[in-house]
């Protein structure tokens, strides 16, 4: 069960079958999607939402999630966070490898305020807390906005890798604090 997380703004909470049409508003803008994948495509149907919230919610595991990211003050969903094993380079269809991703997807309404690094920096924490020895970010070369969040919550960049996705990503890597000598 995905657990709820809050911070000073935001609460990260699992994902509700109320929440499609945000969704479906999310994933259908380009602006969203063009980093998204090496084959970048925006929903063009709400069924697809529905089954993407499906598939978020399915997601059962102590320490990884998809969670829905939420303003306090009034509830509204603003993006998505997500702590997921990453599917290494490799034969379709691609398998998970051992390392865990963290990734954000925001509503460009609410994009310069914060909350995608204020919401990564929690998971991170959980995730540190959860005993995951590090985790890692892959961006498109060319997403500036995401490294921007990969550096703002304290991630080291390791420069250009075809290790996940058959990509070439920028590569960013987090250690657990806890963990290091
Ligand atoms: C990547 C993405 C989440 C970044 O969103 P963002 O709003 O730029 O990121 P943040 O929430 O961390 O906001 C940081 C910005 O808010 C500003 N800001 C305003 N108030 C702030 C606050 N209280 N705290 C921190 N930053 C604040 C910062 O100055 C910064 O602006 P800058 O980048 O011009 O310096 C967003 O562009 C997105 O969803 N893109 C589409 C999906 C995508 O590509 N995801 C990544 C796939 S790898």
């Amino acid at each position: 069960m995905t657990s709820v997380i809050k911070t000073e703004r935001l609460t990260l909470r699992p994902w509700q079958d109320s929440d499609v049409d945000f969704v479906y508003d999310l994933y259908s803008r380009w602006v969203v999607q063009r980093f998204i994948g090496n084959e970048p495509a925006v929903m063009e149907h709400r069924s697809e939402a529905e089954t993407r919230v499906r598939r978020f919610q399915e997601l059962d595991h102590p320490v990884h999630g998809v969670w829905a990211v939420t303003r306090q003050e009034d509830g509204l969903p603003v993006g998505t966070l997500l702590l997921k094993p990453i599917p290494a380079s490799g034969e379709e269809p691609l398998q998970a490898s051992e390392d865990v991703e963290i990734g954000w997807h925001f509503h460009p309404d609410h994009w310069g305020n914060g909350f995608a690094s204020e919401a990564a920096e929690a998971v991170l924490e959980h995730a540190f807390a959860g005993g995951l020895p590090h985790v890692i970010a892959v961006t498109n070369p060319a997403n500036e906005a995401s490294q921007s969040v990969c550096r703002r919550i304290g991630m080291e960049h390791l420069g250009q890798s075809k290790k996940y996705y058959n990509a070439k990503c920028e590569l960013f890597l987090v250690k657990n604090p806890a963990l290091e000598a």
